[in-house]
């Protein structure tokens, strides 16, 4: 744990820097230079549209739509009410869609009026599903944004894929190897406040590459691991060791938290910006848990670490 307020005190690596390294803004989005320039000129004069982001897993597809939301004004800590929905990943029933269309048709309660409504995996839809789409998105209501993202657009009908501005997102290695550098440099300079080592920046992104096509995802999720364990391997312990890494007035500050959550295992919790208050801990303690960070240890605990804002 950081304590004291000095500027840019490293990040911990904690197993959730996919999170902490999330996209907030277009400009935050690497390797797909001539899509963000596309979206930028949306943003400046916006109209209600459906968009299909096409391309390979981890290279921003679902980064952009919400990063694209956020500039269009939706709120975005509000869900539904501040004008954006991401519908989950997984079969698109008929029923799905009638209710998704219906959420395009309310003015939110929050935000500039947009409403953006993401549909990842639109590839999985059903055949009723995709004839729904096809009238609705004909006529979007006023201030609408559909964003589909695919790895398969062929699996996707001509009609559909007509009615949308199709991105394909790059996903080879070789465009994307410059960024995917910058980025482990970043997350080193933040986690472990040096530079990565040139001989585990090669290993991490060759093994972030699969038939070519480079995740940032996985790239993040390796940084991760190699964090967690060079930072044990120097305390001279195990990677899995369950100690309290944190000191003593936070650490009982956190336990009284996990406890009230009923905590039974260990979890690593990243937070961005200012000091956590207690209602927000009391919130992303259970959230945590639910992505079933590090359970299974023996007696309750909780590792909180507090990360600066970027
Ligand atoms: N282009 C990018 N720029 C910056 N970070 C990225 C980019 N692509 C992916 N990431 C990182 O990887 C995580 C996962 O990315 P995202 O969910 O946007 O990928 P995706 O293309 O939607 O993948 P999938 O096809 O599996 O749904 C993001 O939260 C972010 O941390
Ligand atoms: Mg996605």
């Amino acid at each position: 744990m950081q304590t004291s307020q000095a500027a840019k005190p490293p990040r911990q690596a904690t197993g959730t820097h996919i999170q902490a390294f999330q996209p907030r803004s277009l400009a935050d989005i690497l390797g797909q230079g001539p899509i963000v320039a596309y979206l930028r000129k949306f943003v400046a004069n916006p109209h209600s549209a459906a968009m299909l982001f096409e391309g390979e897993t981890g290279v921003g597809k679902t980064s952009t739509a919400l990063a694209l939301a956020a500039e269009l004004g939706c709120d975005m800590a509000a869900g539904d009410l501040g004008g954006v929905r991401v519908v989950a990943s997984g079969e698109q029933t008929a029923d799905a869609v009638r209710d998704a269309v219906s959420f395009l048709q309310f003015i939110p309660m929050q935000g500039s009026g947009w409403k953006v409504l993401v549909v990842n995996e639109a590839d999985r839809m059903s055949t009723a599903a995709e004839t729904i789409w096809l009238d609705a998105l004909e006529r979007l209501p006023n201030r609408s944004l559909a964003v589909f993202t695919t790895n398969h657009t062929a699996k996707l009908s001509d009609r559909f894929q007509d009615r949308c501005l199709i991105m394909h997102f790059a996903g080879d290695s070789k465009s994307l190897a410059g960024d995917a550098g910058r980025l482990l440099q970043r997350v080193w300079r933040e986690c472990a406040g040096t530079a990565v080592p040139p001989r585990t920046e090669r290993r991490l992104l060759k093994d972030a590459i699969r038939d070519g096509c480079l995740s940032f995802r996985r790239l993040l999720q390796l940084a991760e691991q190699e964090l967690l364990v060079s930072r044990d391997r120097e305390r001279g312990r195990s990677p899995l060791s369950p100690e309290p890494t944190l000191e003593s007035g936070k650490a009982a500050f956190s336990m009284e938290v996990a406890e009230s959550a009923g905590v039974t295992g260990s979890a690593f919790i990243t937070r961005r910006g200012p000091p956590a208050s207690l209602r927000n801990l009391r919130e992303s303690v259970p959230m945590a848990l639910a992505g079933g960070l590090g359970a299974g240890e023996h007696r309750p605990q909780l590792s909180l670490f507090t990360i600066g804002g970027r």
